[in-house]
C-alpha cells in the first residue's frame, strides 16, 4: 500500500458554471477506478472574483505549481470587461502549458456521421499567436497582436510529428500563409524543415477549406497539427462532428507542469440544472492518468464511457433526458462490469 505521501498530488479546480459539477464527476469515476491521489481544491474564477476580487487567487496558482497534474473544470470570462484576465490563459502561461492536446473520438452510435468512426486528434500551439492578448485602442480602431515564434512553432511541430509517428504516420498541418504574411509563412517554413527529421506522411492545409473537408470526410484525417488561434475554431468544430462538445477532453502539457481540462466551457445557460455532460472532465480524469503513468486504468474509463453511453442514459446534448448524476452513475456501474450492454 502506497504511503500518503508518496500519492499524487492532484489540484482541483472546478471553477464555476458546469465546472462544479464536472469535476466532481470526474473525481468520482477517478475514485471509482482505483486512483488514489492526495487532492487539493482551490478556487478560481468569477465567483472567486466576485468573493475576493481575484479570478485566480495566488494561493491557487502556487497550488498548480506544485501539484503532480492539475485538473480543472471551467470558468467564465465576461467578454465586457476588458482588463478582466483570462484564469486559463493565465494558468497555461505560468506553468509553461505549450501543448494542447484534444482527442476527438465518436462514441459508437452518437457520432453524425452514422457508424463512421472518428478518432482524431488536434495538436495544439498553446502560447502565441493572437493569444498573446497584446492590443491597443486608437480611437475609432482597435488593434491585436499575432505573434509566431520559430521556437514555439518548432516545438509544437516537433511533438505533432512524434505524435504521427506514434499514430498512423499522418500528419496534416493547418495554416492560412495564403493571408497571414508573413507569420503563417514562418509557420509552414518550421513546418518543412522539421518534417525532414521524421518518416511521416504529412500535407499542409489552408484552414478554412480544412473546416469544410472535417465537416464532409472527418475520416480523412488522424492528426491535425494548428496555431493557437485556429486550434481554437477546429476543436469546437470537430466537437460538434463527434456529437458533443460535452464529452471532449484535452490535456495541456509542458515540460514541467501538466493541466487537464474539457474542450468545453462553463455554460452558463445550463449551469446549475444537474444536466451537464460530465464526460469530457471523465475523459480528461483519464488522460490525467495517462500522464501518471496509469495507462491501465485510463483505459478502462475510456472503456466504461463507451459501454455506458450505449446505454439509455444520456444528457440532453446527446439527444437524452439524464442528468449528470445519472450518467456518471452509468460510468461506474460500467466500470464495475454491471452497467451498459457491452
Ligand atoms: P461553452 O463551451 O460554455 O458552451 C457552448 C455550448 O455548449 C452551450 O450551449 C453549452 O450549454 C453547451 N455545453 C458546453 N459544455 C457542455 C456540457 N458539458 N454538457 C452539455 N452541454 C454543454 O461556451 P460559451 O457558451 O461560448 O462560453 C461560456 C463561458 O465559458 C464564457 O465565459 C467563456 O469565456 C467560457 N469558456 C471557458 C473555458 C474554460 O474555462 N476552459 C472554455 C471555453 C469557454
Ligand atoms: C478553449 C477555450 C479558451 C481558448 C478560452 C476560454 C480562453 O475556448 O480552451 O478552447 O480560447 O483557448
Ligand atoms: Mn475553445
Amino acid at each position: 500500500m502506497a504511503q500518503q505521501s508518496e500519492l499524487p498530488l492532484i489540484t482541483l479546480i472546478a471553477g464555476d458554471g458546469i465546472g462544479p459539477e464536472v469535476i466532481q464527476a470526474a473525481r468520482q469515476v477517478l475514485t471509482a477506478v482505483g486512483f488514489r491521489a492526495r487532492y487539493q481544491e482551490l478556487e478560481a474564477g468569477y465567483g472567486c472574483f466576485e468573493r475576493c476580487g481575484r479570478p485566480l487567487p495566488p494561493e491557487t496558482l502556487e497550488a498548480a505549481r506544485r501539484a503532480d497534474a492539475v485538473l480543472f473544470g471551467a470558468v467564465t470570462t465576461p467578454a465586457e470587461l476588458p482588463d478582466y484576465p483570462s484564469v486559463i490563459l493565465t494558468l497555461r502561461r505560468e506553468l509553461g502549458l505549450y501543448a494542447n492536446l484534444r482527442p476527438f473520438r465518436t462514441v459508437p452510435g452518437l457520432g453524425r456521421y452514422g457508424d463512421e468512426e472518428i478518432d482524431l486528434l488536434i495538436v495544439r500551439e498553446n502560447t502565441e499567436g493572437l493569444y498573446l492578448q497584446i492590443g491597443w485602442r486608437e480611437e475609432d480602431r482597435a488593434y491585436n497582436l499575432l505573434r509566431r515564434s520559430e521556437p514555439a512553432s518548432r516545438r509544437i511541430l516537433h511533438l505533432a510529428f512524434r505524435e504521427a509517428t506514434r499514430r498512423r504516420g499522418r500528419l496534416t498541418i493547418a495554416h492560412k500563409a495564403n493571408v497571414i504574411k508573413p507569420a503563417d509563412l514562418l509557420w509552414i517554413e518550421i513546418a518543412r524543415e522539421v518534417a525532414r527529421d521524421y518518416q511521416v506522411d504529412w500535407s499542409l492545409e489552408i484552414v478554412d477549406a480544412l473546416c469544410m473537408k472535417l465537416v464532409r470526410d472527418p475520416g480523412r484525417f488522424d492528426l491535425i497539427v494548428a496555431p493557437n488561434f485556429y486550434g481554437d475554431f477546429l476543436s469546437d468544430l470537430l466537437a460538434g462532428v463527434v456529437g458533443s462538445l460535452g464529452i471532449c477532453p484535452s490535456a495541456n502539457l509542458g515540460a514541467k507542469h501538466a493541466l487537464f481540462e474539457p474542450v468545453h466551457g462553463s455554460a452558463p445557460d445550463i449551469a446549475g440544472q444537474g444536466s451537464a455532460n460530465p464526460i469530457g472532465a471523465i475523459l480528461s480524469g483519464a488522460l490525467m492518468l495517462d500522464h501518471l503513468g496509469q495507462s491501465q486504468k485510463a483505459q478502462m474509463i475510456r472503456r466504461a464511457v463507451d459501454r455506458a453511453l450505449q446505454g439509455p442514459i444520456k444528457t440532453p446534448d446527446l439527444g437524452g433526458q439524464a442528468g449528470t448524476r445519472e450518467l456518471t452513475e452509468a460510468v461506474i456501474a460500467a466500470l464495475h462490469g454491471e452497467g451498459g450492454q457491452g
